[in-house]
């Protein structure tokens, strides 16, 4: 059974739909560790109500950024962590941080990438005018939600919407992506070739 560390930074209701799907048995593996770089973060909550090992760690308490990423990779590392899984985590992580766990850190965003990468997707694109926009589950790489795409799903914007309801159907709909995607790699179904990631039978 593949374990899963969740980095989040506020809701956490992308990780309530994780914890959920694996509750239900539609998700084949295990979150044994949620870190917060925020204390109040409901996420770790969440977590904790689960009897999940749920962390503060607190960039004050750092001098650098670099020092902060050895921190939660040091965490990560000692938790025997298969998979790291950004679920709103707020804070850039340095190379060191990639570099430790290559092509096994995931993101969600609420864009179809390329497009509206960077802060407020669900803005960037409402703003734009777009007629469908989405979300897209993805490798982390070096830069800027730029890494290799696993799984997007579209959204149909529509004439009524205002950007609160157009950010709940998106939220709904990453609740569904990322679960499929983690449990698409817990179960060894991804294949990486070049900037392709195919599912295998
Ligand atoms: C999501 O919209 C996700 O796309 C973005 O951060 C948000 C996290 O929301 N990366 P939540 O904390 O999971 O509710």
């Amino acid at each position: 059974m593949k374990q899963i560390a969740v980095l989040a930074s506020g809701q956490g209701s992308n990780l309530e739909a994780i914890l959920e799907a694996i509750e239900r048995g539609d998700l084949s593996g295990r979150v044994v560790l949620v870190i917060s770089d925020r204390s109040r973060a409901p996420a770790l909550e969440k977590a904790r109500k689960r009897g999940i090992e749920a962390l503060f760690i607190n960039p004050k308490d750092f001098k650098n950024r670099a020092d902060y990423d050895r921190a939660l990779i040091d965490e990560i590392s000692g938790a025997g962590v298969h998979l790291v899984v950004l679920a709103g985590f707020m804070r850039l992580l340095s190379a060191d941080f990639i570099k430790a766990f290559p092509q096994r850190i995931m993101n969600i965003h609420p864009s179809l990438l390329p497009a509206f990468p960077g802060l407020d997707g669900v803005e960037q694109a409402f703003n734009y005018g777009v007629k469908v926009t989405g979300c897209t589950v993805h490798f982390v790489d070096e830069g800027l939600d730029s890494g290799l795409v696993i799984l997007q799903e579209a959204v149909p914007v529509i004439q009524q919407d205002t950007l609160f309801t157009l950010e709940q159907r998106i939220h709904a709909s990453e609740h569904r992506l990322y679960s499929t995607a983690i449990d698409l790699f817990c179960r060894d179904k991804l294949k990486v070739e070049g900037r392709r990631c195919q599912i295998v039978d």
